[in-house]
């Protein structure tokens, strides 16, 4: 039985990637998401490349809507092996330029959509065994972005989510990972005007996410070995990672100031 990976927010971008990569691999994928005519042709280019995908209709804020197209897709592929919960939104503005609507949504989407997939999937991913969720947080959680206020806060209540849930799920033989890309050329910076992406520009493709999603679930002893959650992707996410991590607090505020255009 090929190992199966369910992936949400599939239409588009990273997760349409993603959804390709594993295909590739001949995992069994499950594409979900709002966006059903980015469904169908996701599930064309699977089919044309000799793979049998499954694909439907998810909003990742709706748990029961969630469980059961987990449970679908379980039956269906015999196991879950992977969640990636991918969906996510953006806005991009100072936070009272930014609908309060807006805010509640990105919220919902980016920080109930992944509890609720984690939720979900647990029976499934316990179930399967030697079991792997990967989380798309983003550098955007290394410290509180302007112009990005309540999206960066989101990613750093994923990167919590995560950190927790290894903890928790070890003893289930579950990883629980996180990747932290920087901007990524897809339609969620289409337009995006702000100071951090007008400073570092944008480096990474969906490809170079997807490609990183299926190194870090099939990963070497060392990463085993010392049980590794996070995942910077590309080389300037790592420089980011490595000087907010040893940089005093006050040096990583003028650091991102500096780089937001603050
Ligand atoms: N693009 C970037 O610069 C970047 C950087 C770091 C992290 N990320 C994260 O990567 C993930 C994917 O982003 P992307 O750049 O591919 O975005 P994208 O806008 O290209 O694709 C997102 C997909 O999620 C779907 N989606 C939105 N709301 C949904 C919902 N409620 N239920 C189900 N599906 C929903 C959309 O229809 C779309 O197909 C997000 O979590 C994002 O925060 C993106």
């Amino acid at each position: 039985m090929p190992k199966s990976v369910f992936i949400t927010g599939a239409a588009a971008g990273i997760g349409r990637a993603t959804a390709l990569k594993f295909a590739a691999r001949g995992y069994t994928v499950g594409g979900y998401d709002l966006n059903e005519a980015g469904l169908a042709s996701l599930a064309d280019d699977i089919a044309a490349a000799g793979g049998a995908p499954l694909t439907g209709r998810l909003d990742v804020t709706d748990y029961d809507e969630f469980a059961a197209r987990l449970a679908e897709f379980t039956e269906a592929a015999g196991g879950l092996n992977v969640l990636v919960n991918n969906a996510g939104i953006l806005f991009g503005g100072r936070l009272q330029d930014i609908d309060p609507a807006d805010h509640r949504r990105l919220i919902d989407v980016n920080c109930k959509g992944v509890v609720n997939g984690c939720q979900a999937a647990l029976p499934a991913l316990r179930a399967t065994g030697d079991a792997t969720v990967v989380n798309l947080c983003s550098a955007s959680a290394m410290y509180g972005q302007p112009e990005l206020a309540v999206y960066s806060a989101t990613k750093f209540f994923v990167r919590g989510l995560t950190e927790a849930l290894d903890l928790e799920w070890g003893e289930y033989g579950i990883r629980v990972i996180a990747m932290w890309p920087l901007f990524v050329q897809t339609a969620m910076v289409d337009g995006l005007d702000i100071g951090s992406l007008d400073t570092t520009g944008v480096h990474l493709s969906g490809d170079d996410v997807a490609d990183a999603i299926l190194a870090a679930v099939e990963p070497g002893p060392l990463d085993r070995l010392t049980h590794r959650v996070h995942y910077s992707v590309g080389l300037q996410a790592e420089l980011a990672a490595t000087i907010t991590h040893y940089a005093p607090s006050w040096a990583s505020r003028l650091l991102h100031k500096y780089v937001s255009h603050s």
